[in-house]
């Protein structure tokens, strides 16, 4: 397994990324977290919501993290004390009545859904211009619980998998499905799979319906006699590792008992799934002109929508004005090489 990196693009796109768990952070707990190449500090604020910052001091550098108070929702550096609060604005340099401008940690957008905290990162740190329509999970929904892996690849590789037919069947040993949609539209990917009637997963599974919200986060529903809904987040860690989470969410069952059962089931099944794709994910090399043949899924639509998420190289003069795709990129037939 190479430690070189493999990709022709920048290891941190933009998008919404799930880096903890809601229910892992307490009242008055303050967490250290690595994402994104960076470190960043994790904490409640004085109405329990919660704030999400860059670690190190933007005075002289000391990692909020380690030492740090959380005072009021407000959280002061154990370095000089100076207090930042939960936007990352410092309120208080206890030792000056001066408070310089610029005296702020870059604070990330938080979003919380199916006990996922979910922070927008931008390479510039520029504001998101784009939020993800998250379906409702109340209701008929019961989110069961997560696992998480730490694999050495690049979220866009993760994401390939999805409209990568064949490797259905080499890699996870089912009957190829059929693509019926793969469609990106602005900054959401629809996908959805038939499962073919010779399968022998037919009976329990007739396909699946899948949304991507950038590359950060996907929802599935493998729809059968019960549709049960796989939420897989991933997350770049650094250059050459990511975190991928899996959510088991259940339909609401007549009893808990029967809901939790189907979630464990769910969760157990797509971790195997990815435990399956993980050895070729992590040895494999990043094919930039594949050799692609009919039947092989629109794997270069992916990466042509994949692009408008990569901002890293915009110049200040045009920061303002990202690029992004407009265009829908739809595939009508099925199982096209392209
Ligand atoms: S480094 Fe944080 S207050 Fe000085
Ligand atoms: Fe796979």
């Amino acid at each position: 397994m190479t430690d070189e990196y493999r990709y022709p693009f920048s290891p941190y796109p933009e998008g919404w990324f799930a880096i903890l768990e809601a229910s892992e952070l307490a009242e008055g707990e303050l967490k250290s977290l690595e994402y994104f190449g960076r470190e960043l500090v994790a904490f409640r604020g004085a109405d329990g919501a919660i704030k999400v910052m860059d670690a190190h001091c933007a005075h002289q550098g000391a990692h909020l993290g380690h030492g740090g108070k959380l005072e009021d929702g407000c959280l002061r550096c154990p370095f000089h004390g100076w207090k930042y609060d939960g936007e990352g604005r410092c309120v208080d340099v206890p030792y000056s009545k001066e408070i310089p401008s610029n005296a702020r940690q870059h604070s990330y957008p938080v979003i919380v859904w199916a006990n996922l905290v979910i922070v927008f990162y931008q390479a510039q740190n520029l504001p998101p211009s784009w939020r993800p329509e998250l379906p409702d999970l109340d209701g008929s929904w019961s989110v069961y619980g997560r696992n998480a892996f730490k694999v050495k690849v690049h979220i866009q590789d993760v994401g390939e998998n999805g409209v990568d037919i064949p490797h259905f069947k080499y890699v996870h040993d089912t009957v190829m499905p059929d693509l019926v949609r793969a469609e990106g539209i602005e900054t959401t990917f629809y996908i959805e799979t038939a499962t073919r009637k010779d399968s022998p997963h037919y009976q329990h599974l007739r396909g699946i319906k899948r949304q991507l919200w950038g590359m950060g986060i996907s929802s599935s529903d493998f729809v059968g006699q019960l549709t049960g809904r796989v939420i897989i987040c991933r997350t770049p860690i650094d250059a050459l590792y990511s975190e991928l989470s899996i959510v088991a969410v259940p339909p609401k069952l007549p009893s808990e008992k029967a809901t939790a059962a189907f979630g464990k089931a769910l969760l157990e099944r797509v971790s195997e799934e990815i435990q399956s794709d993980i050895p070729v994910w992590e040895h494999k090399k990043y094919a930039e002109n594949p050799l692609l043949v009919r039947g092989d899924g629109p794997i270069s639509r992916w990466r042509r929508w994949c692009k408008q998420f990569y901002t890293e190289d915009v110049g200040p003069a045009s920061a303002t004005s990202r690029p992004r795709a407009k265009k829908k990129v739809s595939l009508p037939v099925a199982n096209d090489a392209c």
